[in-house]
């Protein structure tokens, strides 16, 4: 029984090293983030243009110059009182509750939507992940001159319930894998955490966010469609074959434990028998019972036969 018990943990081992990739840390700082941060700066210009007649509360389309074509951005206009105790009900697929604050404070401020498009991977590439879904931005800035470049963003956090990020194409995960709510900091930092009913993310904070699923998983659009698939492929065969060791080794400890289970089984009967045999073997002397056990030995004899 000890042995199949060690061979058992043993396998659990080997699973969890397997499986060991699928638990690596939460927080991995984006490559690209200097880039992106340039980005900003740029689509906050190219938004607050999209302002020719700034009604407070309502979406403005803007364009973006034509080397960053694909990318789509608004602009939105708000008091701050007003975002505070109204939210903003839908502003693309940002769902944003009451309760939302700014730092600093400012009277009024605006919000930028990005949607970064087929941009995504240029701009937000995850080592190790690839994204399902496109990159949105949803960053705060203030509204005291809407002639205004290089602002800096305000930090927005909802302090009651999160904004929350519905998004409209979700490309479907690949078979064992999960996806992941990714959440881009300002600071270049990288936040996963759990999909919401398969399409939602929910955030406290501005930043960047996207679906994304690891990359060693089977992927439906590959980036890069030849590598993708041997990696995938190498995957498949290196599981394959540590699979099948486990198995084996499983196998062979079953083998094991049930040869010495039978071994000892055939041991017990052999002393069970040992001991009927020795009590068949009782031979009877006189009218005494005597144990008349091995052929050498010299038989009991009574003392009275003796007796002259
Ligand atoms: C794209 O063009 C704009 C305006 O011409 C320029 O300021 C910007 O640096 C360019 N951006 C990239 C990423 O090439
Ligand atoms: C995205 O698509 C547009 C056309 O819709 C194209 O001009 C642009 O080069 C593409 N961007 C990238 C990074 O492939």
């Amino acid at each position: 029984m000890g042995l199949l018990l060690r061979s058992l943990s043993m396998l659990i081992l080997l699973m969890w090293f397997i499986r060991l990739p699928a638990l690596r840390a939460q927080s991995i700082t984006a490559p690209s983030s200097r880039s992106a941060r340039a980005l900003d700066v740029l689509l906050q210009d190219y938004a607050y243009r999209a302002f020719v007649h700034p009604k407070t509360g309502k979406p403005f389309d803007g364009n973006v110059p034509s080397n960053l074509t694909g990318i789509k951005i608004s602009a939105m206009r708000l008091r701050s009182g007003s975002l505070y105790r109204k939210g903003v009900p839908m502003y693309k697929e940002f769902e944003i509750p009451t309760g939302v604050s700014e730092t600093p404070y400012v009277l009024r401020l605006v919000l930028v939507y990005q949607n970064l498009g087929n941009w995504s991977m240029v701009y937000y590439s995850l080592p190790g992940y690839i994204h399902l879904t496109p990159v949105l931005g949803l960053l705060a800035y203030s509204a005291s001159d809407l002639l205004a470049t290089n602002l800096r963003e305000l930090n927005i956090t909802a302090t009651g319930d999160p904004i929350k990020i519905k998004f409209p194409d979700v490309q479907s995960v690949p078979d064992g894998a999960v996806a992941k709510c990714a959440w881009f900091n300002l600071q270049g930092l990288v936040n996963l955490s759990d999909v919401l009913s398969g399409d939602t993310c929910s955030m406290i904070q501005q930043g960047h966010f996207s679906i994304v699923v690891e990359s060693n998983a089977p992927s439906p659009t590959p980036i890069s469609p030849t590598k993708k698939k041997n990696n995938s492929k190498v995957g498949i065969i290196v599981g394959s074959v540590l699979g099948g060791l486990a198995l084996l080794a499983l196998l062979f400890f079953l083998v094991l434990w049930a040869q010495k289970y039978k071994n000892r089984k055939k041991m017990q009967q052999m002393e069970r028998e040992a001991d009927v045999g020795e009590a068949l073997h009782m031979t009877t002397v006189g009218n005494t019972k005597a144990p008349a056990a091995t052929v050498t030995r010299t038989q009991p004899v009574l003392e009275s036969e003796y007796a002259p």
